[in-house]
């Protein structure tokens, strides 16, 4: 052995970053991001870039030889947190806010110093445990069942596909596990139902699991974007007639365009009488739930086989976290277990071994992200939290009404609000084909003017093929001024 070979590696300049050093310099990251949530309403809400404006100044190769903790820093400061759209901004009013709160960035900083990786207990016993814990925690603060038993996964979209991948095992006969369905004649054509206001994920789903996305049926919906459970019941019969083999059934309470909630009672009826698993797309809305007023609104949720709400949309979870709840774990474990040798070991009680309900071997601690914020608020403070961004979005709806020259275009059950700016001269001549033209034009420039202020950013949809607004309420750093600044702005832009 050479002289060189006997150092330790840090000596030799191969081993990590030295533990003084990333002390160092784990503060001044802690400095950077509290900078960064202090400084948030100094920058425009969309950066003012276009595609390839940052690649253009990135070195096309990564450096050969080791560069300055500081120079990375500085970088990082001068390209990447100007020029990405600010999530964390109280003017973000898109989509549905996503944002990350301070105990649940503690929990996830802490989580990647652990790098737990939770497959399995005897490779992460206090995950594991951890996991099971908030979980069970979750499941009580929303009033659910405690037949419930569940896991994190990273997405909704994941979340959605794993159950229906349960749901596809459990159909008596099809043996898709094993056997799987290509080119095998004679099983009836898989069929899945979901409303035309489900999300986009469940088409992605279909594809995956091998229904396709002729396999999703689209049930209509009514005047209030909620799935018709009639309709559904119809559709069922008619498959069934024509040999094909419906099995499972999505429900959504909060849907992605109008935050509508399908009557979950209604379609559980329908789902037992037919046999039909019963998911739960609850991403958004489910979040509604830890205020006890508002669990009516998912009235029959309690009934699903599988449930998906997202703790990174409404419950201000740092990306990424989704809780997948299942009433039947046995049904997913069937579907999904496969453990090779390596990973066979021998049980000394009770404990999940998280790897053999999904489809992923690997997977992140976000368990303990969620522990620091449950604890740092409390089941009630979150709850209280829920309320004011509801109380927010029914203010803002109020305004809407109270104005001739604009119009809501969908009820407000959670923290989200459709609407448009209709003056009153067009509207009475609102079944003319040029003047619809018209109406969505000016929202889309309207939606436009306000974005490109800076100050906020609004997304749009289309209700009843009508240019909509959104503004959705939910950032822990918006308040009642943020909103009427944001419902001033919308009227200072609108062209009447
Ligand atoms: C109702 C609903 N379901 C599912 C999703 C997908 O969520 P994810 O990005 O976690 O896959 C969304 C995203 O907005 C949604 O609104």
């Amino acid at each position: 052995m050479t002289d060189e070979a006997r150092l330790d590696p840090a000596q030799r300049g191969l081993g990590d970053m030295a533990p003084a050093d990333f002390r160092r310099a784990a503060h001044r990251v802690a400095d950077l991001v509290a900078d960064y949530l202090e400084r948030l309403e100094t920058y425009r809400v969309l950066p003012g870039v276009v595609p390839g404006d940052v690649r253009a100044r990135l070195p096309a190769a990564a450096p050969a030889a080791p560069e300055p903790l500081d120079s990375v820093l500085s970088d990082y400061l001068r390209l990447i947190e100007p020029n990405i759209t600010h999530w964390q901004h109280p003017g973000f009013m898109a989509y549905f806010t996503s944002i990350a709160c301070g105990p649940g960035i503690l929990g996830e900083w802490l989580a990647a110093g652990l790098n737990s990786n939770v497959m399995l207990w005897r490779n992460a016993p206090a995950s594991t445990e951890l996991e099971e814990t908030v979980v069970a925690w979750l499941r009580r603060a929303f009033g659910l069942p405690d037949e419930f038993d569940g896991m994190f996964t990273d997405t909704a979209s994941i979340s959605s596909l794993t159950s229906l991948v349960a749901a596809r095992h459990v159909v008596p006969g099809l043996e898709a596990r094993d056997e799987g369905l290509a080119g095998r004649p004679g099983i009836g054509r898989l069929r899945l139902y979901a409303s035309t206001e489900a999300h986009s994920s469940i088409e992605k789903a279909a594809i995956v699991i091998g229904a396709g996305r002729s396999g999703l049926r689209r049930i209509p919906a009514d005047d209030e974007y909620r799935m018709r459970p009639e309709l559904l019941a119809a559709a069922i019969g008619e498959d069934r007639r024509e040999g094909r083999l419906p099995f499972a059934v999505v429900a959504t309470t909060g849907t992605t365009s109008s935050t509508s909630v399908d009557p979950v009672d209604a379609i559980a009826d329908v789902c037992v009488r037919e046999g039909l698993w019963l998911h739960v797309d609850a991403a958004y809305g489910g979040t509604a739930a830890l205020a006890s007023e508002l669990r009516p609104l998912l009235r029959g949720w309690e009934r699903a086989d599988s449930i998906v709400v997202n703790p990174h949309k409404w419950m201000s979870t740092p990306f990424d976290a989704s809780l997948l709840l299942f009433r039947r774990p046995e049904a997913f474990r069937a579907a999904l277990s496969v453990v090779p040798e390596y990973l066979r070991v021998r049980r000394e009680g009770e404990a999940h071994d998280f790897h053999e309900y999904g489809i992923q071997l690997g997977r992140r601690f976000r368990a303990l992200k969620l522990w620091f914020q449950l604890r740092y608020f409390g089941t009630d403070g979150m709850a209280a939290r829920i309320r004011e961004h509801v109380r927010l979005a029914r203010q803002l709806a109020g305004w809407i009404d109270a104005e001739p020259d604009w119009q809501r275009l969908a009820p407000v059950p959670f923290s989200t609000v459709c609407f448009r700016h209709r003056p009153a001269t067009l509207a009475a001549r609102e079944d003319e084909p040029e003047v619809r033209a018209e109406l969505d034009r000016r929202n889309e420039e309207l939606l436009a003017r306000v974005n490109a202020s800076g100050r906020f950013f609004l997304s749009h949809t289309k209700l009843r093929d009508r240019f909509t607004l959104r503004v959705t309420l939910g950032n822990l750093r918006a308040t009642e001024r943020h909103v009427r600044d944001c419902w001033a702005l919308l009227r200072e832009s609108a062209v009447s």
